[in-house]
């Protein structure tokens, strides 16, 4: 994202603001030797996360991108045009989620440490966390063309529900990336 849009506090912003801001109790981090090697950002409520993204952060992100100017850089204009072929193509309105699986995350390890069980950890406590607060399930969105990501949700036993459209590292080349959506149920 950040090689796609340029300025990095707005990414971050865009990417983290809600798991840091409105819901850290659902963030995790992996530390090894005091340095970050992984995180986990997660959210209880899906439907909580949409209304507070699309009423209160990306208000907030669009104010702030205009002051620092990163609306006036080409590649913002190249990917509001890609965010408007996603619009055409429904990429917006996902149906499977937040009705049977409630939570959702994101995961990610330092490539120096992956395939050393730290992503499977990480999501080991977000599960725990997950199914004490008696939640039937959780999903999470990974990119198409990443056989990992897919093949690390498939072994934790999630399963594919359906595939969106998104803007993607290629959307400045007019290519729309796709998206697979994975859900897991939780039995107590
Ligand atoms: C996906 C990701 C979080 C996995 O984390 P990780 O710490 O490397 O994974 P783990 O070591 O815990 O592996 C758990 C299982 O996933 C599968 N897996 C993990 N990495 C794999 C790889 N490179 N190839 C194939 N399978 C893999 C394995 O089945 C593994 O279990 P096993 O070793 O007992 O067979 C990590 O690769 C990553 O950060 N990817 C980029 C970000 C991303 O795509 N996130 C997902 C979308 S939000």
């Amino acid at each position: 994202m950040e090689a796609l849009f340029g300025d990095q506090e707005v990414v971050a912003d865009l990417l983290t603001g809600y798991y840091t801001d409105y819901e850290p109790s659902s963030l995790w981090v992996a530390e090894h030797e005091g340095k970050v090697v992984g995180y986990l950002s997660g959210a209880l409520d899906s439907r909580r996360y949409i209304w507070t993204m699309v009423r209160r952060l990306i208000p907030q992100i669009a104010i702030k991108s205009i002051i620092r100017g990163a609306l006036w850089r080409p590649e913002a204009w190249g990917i509001l045009m890609s965010g408007m072929t996603v619009l055409r193509l429904g990429g917006f309105h996902r149906h499977a989620g937040t009705d049977t699986y409630p939570a959702h995350l994101h995961v990610n390890v330092d490539k120096e440490f992956r395939s050393m069980k730290v992503g499977q950890l990480l999501m080991g406590r977000f599960l725990e966390q997950v199914k004490g607060a008696g939640l039937a399930g959780v999903h999470a969105s990974v990119r198409e063309d990443s056989p990992d990501s897919r093949r690390f949700f498939e072994r934790l036993g999630f399963v594919e529900m359906e595939r969106y459209p998104t803007i993607g590292p290629d959307s400045r080349k007019g290519r729309i990336a796709y998206v697979i959506v994975y859900g897991k149920e939780l039995t107590s």
